[in-house]
């Protein structure tokens, strides 16, 4: 089973960026962090981050065919990004949508996501766990899926 890993614009800043919303590690300590919870659920993952909203759509693309759902944190283009949006639904894979920070309880322009209504769930406000829980729900999901 593969899961992607995607993250957007200045995500490849954490641990350097707002600590108070968005925790110390960086992105290559949450990557690892994962990497290792992925082992022990027998998944693999790809990572991959760009501040390029086409960029990420040709990920999408390019990898989808060979993947069984996406772990995404859009960073702000989850608030605008149609295109990525787009690319998300033709995967047609399961996504679920990360945020370290509670979305909800800041700005206002951060309360939509053009996500939320293809996605299975959303996790905000939990940090990097909610990368963990994503994956692990994903792993879960995916696994009973394929027991029907
Ligand atoms: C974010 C929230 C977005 O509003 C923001 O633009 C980010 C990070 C989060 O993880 O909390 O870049 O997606």
């Amino acid at each position: 089973m593969k899961i992607l890993v995607i993250n957007g614009p200045n995500l490849n800043n954490l641990g350097a960026r707002e600590a108070s919303y968005y925790g110390v590690k960086t992105l290559a300590d949450i990557q690892d962090g994962l990497a290792d919870r992925a082992n022990e659920l027998n998944a693999d993952v790809e990572f991959f981050q760009s501040n390029h909203e086409g960029a990420i759509v040709d990920f999408i693309q390019s990898t989808s065919q060979d993947a069984h759902g996406i772990v995404i944190n859009a960073g702000a283009l989850t608030h605008y990004g149609i295109s990525l949006r787009d690319a998300l639904a033709d995967s047609r894979l399961p996504v679920i949508e990360v945020h370290l920070s509670n979305i909800h309880a800041r700005e206002e322009f951060r309360h939509k996501s053009v996500f939320a209504d293809i996605a299975v769930g959303q996790i905000v406000g939990l940090g990097y766990r909610g990368y963990h829980y994503a994956l692990e729900f994903l792993v879960a999901h995916l696994g009973e899926k394929a027991a029907r």
